[in-house]
């Protein structure tokens, strides 16, 4: 961080809690290898104070921040204009101050198309399963609705958090057909057969609990669904490994998570974070 000087601007996370994201590796990495001149700072914000935080951050003439868990949601009240994906998912994890003028965007779900797009995965007018039903859920289903999934369905434990996201996406996106169901094997296997993607956007078979999987055994998988989870410690989950057993082609939440940045960081910046270095420095891949 040599490079900090009187000229230098901020960028930002705001969110609680905040002090084991990789945002700021890997935004001040990036800053740095471009020489950029502008530095990024996580500020763990109590309950109640989003709006000051808000003011401050434009007070500060911040070029943009990021936005996390719990106020994904209430942030949008606090903004001028935002994008119409994240006008649908009801959430913003990127901001970008145009002159005084906050612009609020989503890159959690884009991040997520990147990945597939970089594995040359197609989407368009293909069936996609989604295990889970939370905000990360929410931010894919719609993405990969909006950019032109034919038919999305959600499982989920809790089955109506599933419903209203998948009401909410027939109600937006008239192009794409979602269905919310609870959780049951046979249901599972039977909506995967014709499908295209299966993606995990649940915690389980995250560190510690790295035995866990919500797909019971490989047979419910086929050889040509790609699978995707969006947990990557360990980068291989007890699912992926399914997978593998079932011959699919996979890939864990890594380059989600990165791309989720480095699409940030051009909302702020136009310029392209170098990825392979972001790899690389911040994840040791
Ligand atoms: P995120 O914002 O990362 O998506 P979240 O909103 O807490 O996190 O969502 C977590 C998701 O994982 C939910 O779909 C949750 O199911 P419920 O809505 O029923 O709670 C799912 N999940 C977490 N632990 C689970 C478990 N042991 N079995 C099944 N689903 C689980």
């Amino acid at each position: 961080m040599n490079y900090i000087k009187g000229t230098t601007l901020l960028a930002g996370l705001i969110g609680n809690p905040v002090k084991h994201s990789k945002s700021p590796q890997m935004h001040n990495t990036a800053f740095e290898a471009l020489g950029l001149d502008y530095v990024y700072l996580a500020f763990e914000i109590p309950q109640g104070n989003l709006k000051k935080a808000v003011e401050a951050m434009k007070t500060l003439n911040a070029i943009g921040f990021n936005v996390t868990m719990p106020f994904k949601t209430e942030i949008i009240k606090y903004l001028d204009d935002i994008s119409e994906e994240a006008r649908i998912m009801g959430s913003v994890n990127t901001v970008k101050n145009e002159n005084g003028r906050l612009i609020g965007y989503n890159t959690d779900g884009s991040g997520f198309i990147k990945s597939l797009d970089e594995k040359g995965v197609n989407y368009v007018e293909e069936k996609v399963v989604i295990l889970g039903a939370g905000g990360a859920a929410r931010a894919i289903a719609t993405q990969l609705a909006y950019d032109g999934a034919a038919e999305v369905v959600l499982f989920n434990r809790t089955l109506g958090k599933a419903e209203e996201i998948a009401e909410n996406i027939n109600a937006s996106i008239p192009t794409c057909r979602c269905r919310g169901l609870e959780m049951d094997e046979s249901l599972l296997k039977e909506e995967i057969r014709d499908a295209a993607i299966l993606v995990n956007c649940t915690s389980v078979g995250m560190k510690p609990n790295i035995d866990k999987s919500i797909i019971p055994s490989p047979e419910v998988l086929h050889k040509d669904l790609f699978v995707a989870d969006i947990v990557y410690e360990p980068r291989k989950t007890k699912l992926l490994e399914f997978a593998e057993r079932a011959g699919c082609r996979y890939m864990n939440g890594l380059m989600m998570v990165i791309w989720q940045g480095a699409l940030a960081f051009n909302i702020w910046t136009q310029k392209d974070m170098p990825v392979d270095l972001i790899k690389k420095a911040v994840f040791e891949e």
